[in-house]
């Protein structure tokens, strides 16, 4: 979700594809993390779908949801067979879709993990049928559920919308194992020129600017953590470890990351020697230490030469900023 090239033109676009770099490929039986990977190209918003069955209330998080036809109103999602609340989504018979919004990631982490207490730590309110739906999405489709496919170790489960409500707001994104906001295409060559263009911003669009440029900034250093053999996850558990974070569940709370990527993440430090495990708690090695001061430095060098052209009266006004937003 960085920012798409400035250069739209269809020459440019045919050159981009020419020359993009094949990471992997294969037969899907054969690895199906690389295939998940795969998949995760394609990007998704991200959705918590609930219901209410008797007494019992489930709700998780979904972006496997899709709109399906506008007459008659139909959606799908699918679900693990797996999955503990399986069995009460068939049962219920409804189930409502919460859209959620970009500063909702908390509660997809809430609701894409087996939390007992999810219900009592999200606001709420009771659908027609009962079921959950969340406060801050900013769309809310409730439906009968209408038909069930079969989908391998998924069930797809069609609804039939019988209500919507829409909200203002935009939407949390999901691509690449990691979530983002949207941001549209910078307007062709033609465009005006952006100066004087933060006077009329308001506060909530500076911060999403700051977000933007922040998620565009990360995708840029890229190079450099492939260069280390690092990824985004493996060079944020690095981070965190030398901050002190031990515990799995200290490195989820600390990188912000999935539970599946702080497992390959792990393994893959493990399998590099960059770090080890004493009683549940991960360390850094002495060769973890190193990778670490060696992308911390070349970190430090790219903001440096970011940020060069700023005066000081510009760092200070950002320092302020970063303040007000609660950086410790
Ligand atoms: C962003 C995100 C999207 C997800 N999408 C789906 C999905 O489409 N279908 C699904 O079955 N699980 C999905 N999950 C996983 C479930 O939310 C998670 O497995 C569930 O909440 C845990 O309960 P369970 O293990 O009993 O299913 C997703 C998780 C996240 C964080």
């Amino acid at each position: 979700m960085s920012q798409a090239s400035a250069n739209l033109s269809p020459d440019a676009a045919v050159h981009d594809a020419a020359t993009r770099a094949l990471i992997e490929a294969g037969d899907p039986a054969a690895d199906g993390r690389a295939l998940r990977r795969c998949l995760g190209q394609f990007p998704t918003g991200v959705t918590v779908v609930t219901a209410r069955n008797g007494e019992r209330l489930v709700g998780m998080a979904v972006n496997s949801f899709a709109a399906v036809s506008l007459a008659p109103p139909l959606v799908l999602w699918s679900i693990r067979r797996e999955s503990s609340s399986a069995a009460d989504f068939l049962q219920a018979g409804h189930y409502a879709v919460s859209v959620l919004a970009d500063d909702q990631v908390a509660l997809s982490q809430l609701f894409g993990s087996a939390h007992p207490k999810r219900f009592e730590l999200a606001p709420w309110q009771a659908g027609r049928h009962g079921a959950p739906l969340l406060a801050g999405a900013i769309a809310h489709l409730e439906c009968r559920l209408e038909q069930v496919h079969e989908g391998g170790d998924h069930l797809i489960l069609v609804g039939h919308v019988e209500r919507y409500a829409r909200y203002e707001g935009t939407p949390l994104l999901f691509t690449q194992g990691a979530y983002g906001v949207a941001q549209e295409l910078p307007a062709p060559a033609t465009s005006q020129p952006a100066a004087g263009a933060s006077a009329g911003q308001s506060e909530s669009e500076l911060l999403r600017d700051l977000i933007h440029a922040s998620q565009r900034l990360s995708h840029d250093f890229e190079s450099h953590r492939q260069a280390l053999g690092l990824t985004l996850p493996t060079s944020r558990l690095l981070n965190s470890l030398a901050e002190g974070a031990g515990s799995a569940e200290e490195l989820a709370r600390a990188t912000l990351l999935e539970q599946d990527e702080i497992t390959d993440g792990v393994a893959a430090l493990a399998q590099q020697a960059l770090v080890s495990t004493d009683k549940d708690r991960l360390r850094l090695t002495p060769a973890g230490r190193e990778r670490r001061a060696a992308i911390a430095a070349r970190a430090d060098d790219y903001m440096k030469q970011r940020l060069g052209g700023l005066v000081e009266s510009d760092i200070a006004a950002f320092q302020r900023v970063l303040q007000a937003l609660g950086r410790d």
